[in-house]
């Protein structure tokens, strides 16, 4: 019998359009003096810079030999070919990208892409041996109106139709409610820990039972190093997704080492 997949909490910087590759370097650097070897049993710590910086963090990591996983923030879902300004698996995979951030509200809302772009996305990211970051999550007015849940769900569905459970199981979703992201403005704990469950019993009732044990689902949305504790205590919250907090080294070495 295959057995329940361990969830080893996963804590992600997204570090956006943030950082030129001489930045990023020394951004990693420190990130690396202030976490010990302790903190990655516990945590794995992914960083994911411009695609601009992967080479140049890609040669410390394995220079300095450090224990943070690579991510890429976005991908094109072909493998090559005439698609100006994109950057494909292949590329990435290539630099030991080991996770790709997709669905990202800030390209759903500011470039157009639709939960069918996304699942081809995330499905991409498997297929090259990586692992997808889903991100999902409602409006400020979707959840005033009530519908977060029915938003959250279908996107959930709709995203992830395309990734076999046992790529789903090896992957990520993150919840990241809108109206959270870089507001100051975080989501109640409860209501963090309530959608994730309900994320994970979407993934069991419509894709299968053995990817919802696996899958990890973060939380995303003005997370710091005073608040992770409140969102890492909720059974279904795995990890986060840290964006402006993950700038600094010393927040996000804070944020890893949460339960410290
Ligand atoms: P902030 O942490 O800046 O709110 O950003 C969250 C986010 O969008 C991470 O992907």
């Amino acid at each position: 019998m295959v057995g329940v997949p361990d969830r080893k909490s996963l804590i992600v910087g997204n570090w956006k359009m943030n950082a030129t590759h001489l930045e990023a370097i020394q951004m990693i650097q420190k990130l690396s003096y202030r976490l010990e070897a302790k903190d990655y049993d516990r945590v794995e710590v992914v960083v994911a810079p411009p695609f601009t910086s992967l080479r140049s963090v890609q040669t410390v990591i394995e220079a300095d030999r450090l224990w943070f996983g690579l991510g890429a923030q976005n991908l094109h879902w072909e493998e090559s070919g005439a698609f100006t300004g994109e950057i494909s698996p292949v590329m990435l995979a290539k630099l030991s990208v080991d996770h790709v951030i997709v669905g990202h509200s800030e390209r759903r809302q500011g470039f157009g892409e639709t939960d069918e772009m996304v699942a081809k996305k995330a499905r991409a990211v498997a297929n090259a041996g990586m692992r997808p970051i889903v991100c999902v999550g409602e409006t400020l007015e979707q959840r005033e109106g009530g519908e977060a849940e029915q938003v959250v769900v279908s996107q959930v569905v709709a995203s992830l139709a395309r990734l076999d459970p046992e790529a789903l199981g090896s992957s990520a979703i993150a919840y990241e409610p809108i109206w959270a992201i870089g507001t100051g403005r975080t989501a109640l704990p409860d209501d963090a820990g309530t959608m994730a469950g309900i994320i994970r019993e979407t993934v069991s009732n419509k894709v299968s039972s053995y990817a919802s044990e696996g899958v990890r689902i973060l939380y995303g949305g003005s997370v710091n190093a005073a608040n992770i504790k409140d969102f890492m205590a909720k059974s279904d919250v795995d990890g986060a997704l840290v964006g402006g907090a993950s700038l600094d080294p010393d927040s996000f070495a804070a944020i890893v080492r949460y339960w410290v």
